[in-house]
């Protein structure tokens, strides 16, 4: 599979979300990442569902949404209902992940489950078959524009292995301080998506940026 590209909105400029949006429609980007941070299970908030809402508007490519909150339960039929594609949930914000999981896919949208840097690989071996995709956080979730962990790389080489071994359909993405420098190094260990926020937006030519990722 050709790897794919997640522009992460959280870096966009918010006071002309609309021509970012153009941008990331006309460029070779495949979906929008856009970030859900309650104050809560992460120390920021960055925007809920009127901002979503506009968003999924003008948006002409799907939605990946990845939800930083406690107890996303309460709001995933509400994601799904603005439009959301993919829901990725956090394995430490869920107590009962697999119901999660299977709430998600049984309202039609595809489910992610994301690991924080300090959370291993092995604690998905009973929910691996199960999910459309694992999200591996390179940077502890909250903020964008963070160092890239580099642990993310061998995480990212035993789950494409536990993947393989146990036949999953499941994507690997990955999210944070992604930049033009690692973007080839997690491609070659088996990453599928890129999200990439500050490295895009705070680029000369963002579109172009885009497409020097997809083109990896
Ligand atoms: C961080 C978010 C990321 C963030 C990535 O908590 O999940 O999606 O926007 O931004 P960069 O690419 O700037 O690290
Ligand atoms: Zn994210």
């Amino acid at each position: 599979m050709n790897h794919l590209i997640a522009p992460s909105l959280l870096s966009a400029d918010f006071l002309n979300l609309e021509k970012d949006i153009e941008m990331v429609n006309a460029s070779v980007a495949d979906w929008f990442h856009l970030d859900i941070m309650d104050g809560m299970f992460v120390p920021n908030i960055s925007f809920g569902f009127p901002v979503m809402e506009k968003i999924a508007k003008k948006a002409k490519k799907p939605l990946d949404v990845h939800l930083m909150i406690v107890d996303p339960d309460r709001y995933i039929e509400r994601f799904k209902k603005t439009g959301a594609y993919f829901i990725s949930v956090h394995y430490e914000a869920c107590d009962h992940l697999h119901r999660t999981v299977l709430a998600i896919r049984d309202l039609g949208a595809k489910a992610g489950v994301v690991l924080n840097p300090h959370t291993p690989v092995h604690l998905l071996e009973d929910i691996i078959r199960d999910v459309d995709m694992i999200l591996i956080m390179s940077v502890n979730p909250g903020f964008g524009g963070q160092k890239f962990i580099e642990h993310s790389i061998p995480k990212i080489e035993q789950l494409k292995a536990l993947i393989t071994a146990t036949k999953s359909p499941a994507l690997i993405e990955v999210d944070g301080g992604v930049d033009l420098e690692n973007a080839p190094r997690l491609l070659k260990v088996g990453a599928d998506v890129l999200v990439a926020g500050n490295t895009i937006f705070s680029s000369p030519d963002p579109a172009e940026t885009i497409r020097k990722l997809k083109n990896i």
